[in-house]
């Protein structure tokens, strides 16, 4: 689990690199009935999904504040911010990414820092998979990793807090992904 000491470990092994790119990218899901999930499992998750993005926010924001440069992209997920179903404790855990890193984006943006809450949505990894989920019953496509990482590099380019929406397309619908919270339109 990355934890505090994990953190202090990266922050230490990278000590001595001029690093100008973050990507706190870590994190799971845990689908399933809220009641039926174990109390632990659902800890060790917002954990991962807070306090990992926060360590590494504030240890790295602080070493590219100092640069002048640099940019931040913190992994969040689509919907997070309305709630996701069968996926609450994940959903709001995500939410909390959102907020950390739409705020930062503008309170780095005079340090020179550019920050990017890339909100995924959903994306052929080993994701879907484990969620026992079948891409191809599925009624919209996952969008390649390339496409993910292409857009999220894209957007903090061009400094934007959120990416350029992207999008999933299927015949006769089109699911967004990024900036309305998974809309099908
Ligand atoms: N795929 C989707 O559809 C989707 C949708 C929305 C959001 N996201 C978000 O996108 C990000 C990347 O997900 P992914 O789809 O690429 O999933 P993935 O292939 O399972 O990768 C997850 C990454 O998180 C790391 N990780 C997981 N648990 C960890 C722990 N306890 N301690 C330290 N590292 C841990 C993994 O490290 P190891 O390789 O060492 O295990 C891996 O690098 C995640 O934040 C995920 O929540 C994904």
């Amino acid at each position: 689990m990355l934890g505090v000491a994990e953190v202090g470990q990266l922050a230490s092994a990278t000590d001595d690199l001029d690093i100008s790119l973050v990507v706190s990218n870590a994190g799971t899901g845990n689908p399933g009935e809220f009641l039926k999930l174990d109390r632990q499992l659902l800890q060790a998750s917002l954990r991962l999904s807070t306090m990992a993005h926060l360590d590494i926010t504030h240890h790295f924001g602080a070493k590219l504040a100092k640069r002048r440069r640099g940019g931040l992209i913190l992994a969040g997920a689509m919907g997070a911010e309305t709630g996701v179903p069968y996926m609450a404790n994940d959903g709001a855990a995500k939410a909390y990414v959102h907020s950390l890193g739409e705020t930062l984006h503008y309170e780095f943006n005079p340090l020179g820092v550019y920050v990017t809450v890339l909100a995924g949505g959903f994306t052929k990894t080993a994701v879907p998979e484990k969620f026992g989920l079948d891409p191809k019953t599925m009624p919209m496509k996952p969008m390649s990793v390339e496409q993910c990482v292409s857009e999220g590099l894209s957007g903090l380019l061009k400094n934007r807090s959120r990416p350029a929406e992207p999008h999933i397309e299927r015949p006769g619908a089109r699911f967004s992904c990024a900036e309305d919270g998974g809309r099908l339109a």
